[in-house]
């Protein structure tokens, strides 16, 4: 799919990430906040990603000075082909910038929405052409972790092909949601780990350190090459016992292996959570870990692909 300028619309952390993939990927990209300040750390974002950046590989022609940062929404969305709504988390507010991006672009143009949870049918309500207003959400950093969730695209068929074509030639994965659900499926996923983690927590099982090394040694490591679904299907000794394997974990759910139903954190477990993960895992700051984290993702990107390669080459 051809495609050249492509705009930002918000330009904090997942839009100025997203300005990085798009750029990796040989783009011509227009970031528009409202702030002025997100200029420089658009910039600087670009500058410290350049690294992983090129460990993933940058298309023909990809450069940093392609990306270019305006606070005029109207110039931003000049002759763009396909935009990326990345605002501030509020319904109300990003209903109405739809609704604006709407009216500034071809009606052709899709409005893609980075929003971790709000259904598309929402932030659709106000624009002229509600059609090609979808749900387009990434992980952060949108550079470095390949899955985009579409969404809403049962309304927007066209829309949604499209930005599953143009998604797919930048290197995302794509995965639809066949049904519109709050939190789409990653987040939801996440939730639900994070809900088993306060839980630990709140019965001092562990210190977050210790949880999150058991979680990123133990079944994430798997996750990061295959879904829970498939590494399941591996935990039985043979195909015809998995029916058996399902009855077991069907009893582990229900003997108490996970946080009851009349679990709800309460704010003092939230507060005594964040300060242990700023006092704690967090206590050098940000810049080492996303360094860990950007190298570490990007090595199991380049591994996992030949591992896939070699996989399918025996296959056939
Ligand atoms: N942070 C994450 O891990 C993550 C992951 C996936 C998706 N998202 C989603 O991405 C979106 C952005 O989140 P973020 O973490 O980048 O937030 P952020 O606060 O870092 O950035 C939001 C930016 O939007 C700008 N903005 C707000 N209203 C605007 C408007 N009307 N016009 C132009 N710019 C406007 C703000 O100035 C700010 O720079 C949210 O919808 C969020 O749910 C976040």
């Amino acid at each position: 799919m051809t495609l050249n300028k492509v705009t930002c619309v918000g330009g904090g952390l997942i839009g100025a990430g997203w300005a990085a993939h798009f750029m990796r990927a040989g783009l011509d990209v227009v970031v528009h906040d409202q702030s002025a300040e997100r200029r420089d750390f658009l910039m600087a974002t670009i500058e410290k990603a350049m690294p992983t950046l090129e460990k993933l590989g940058l298309a023909d022609g990809a450069s940093p000075a392609r990306v270019r940062f305006t606070t005029d929404l109207a110039e931003a969305l000049a002759d763009t082909g396909f935009v990326q709504e990345s605002a501030t988390e509020d319904v109300d507010a990003k209903t109405a910038l739809i609704a604006q991006i709407d009216a500034l672009t071809r009606e052709d143009v899709v409005i893609a929405s980075s929003s971790s949870g709000f259904l598309a049918e929402n932030l659709r309500s106000r624009a002229r052409h509600p059609e090609r207003v979808i749900i387009g959400h990434p992980f952060n950093p949108p550079f470095l972790v390949p899955l985009v969730e579409i969404a809403g695209g049962a309304l927007a068929r066209k829309a949604a092909d499209s930005a599953t074509a143009f998604y797919r030639s930048t290197g995302c994965e794509v995965v639809e949601l066949e049904r519109e659900i709050d939190g789409y499926i990653g987040n939801r996923i996440q939730f639900a780990v994070l809900r088993e983690v306060l839980y630990l927590l709140s019965q001092e099982v562990a210190d977050l350190e210790a949880i999150d090394r058991a979680i990123a040694t133990g079944p994430a490591i798997r996750w990061a090459v295959m879904g829970p679904s498939s590494v399941f299907f591996l935990g039985a000794r043979d195909p015809s016992l998995y029916g058996e394997f399902v009855d077991l974990l069907a009893h582990e759910l229900e003997s108490g292996y996970t946080a009851p139903p009349s679990f709800q954190p309460d704010k003092a477990l939230m507060r005594k959570y964040a300060d242990e993960v700023v006092r704690g895992i967090g206590s050098r700051g940000q810049a080492d870990l996303m360094d860990l984290r950007n190298a570490g993702v990007a090595g199991i990107r380049k591994a996992l692909a030949r591992a896939r390669a070699d996989s399918e080459k025996s296959a056939s």
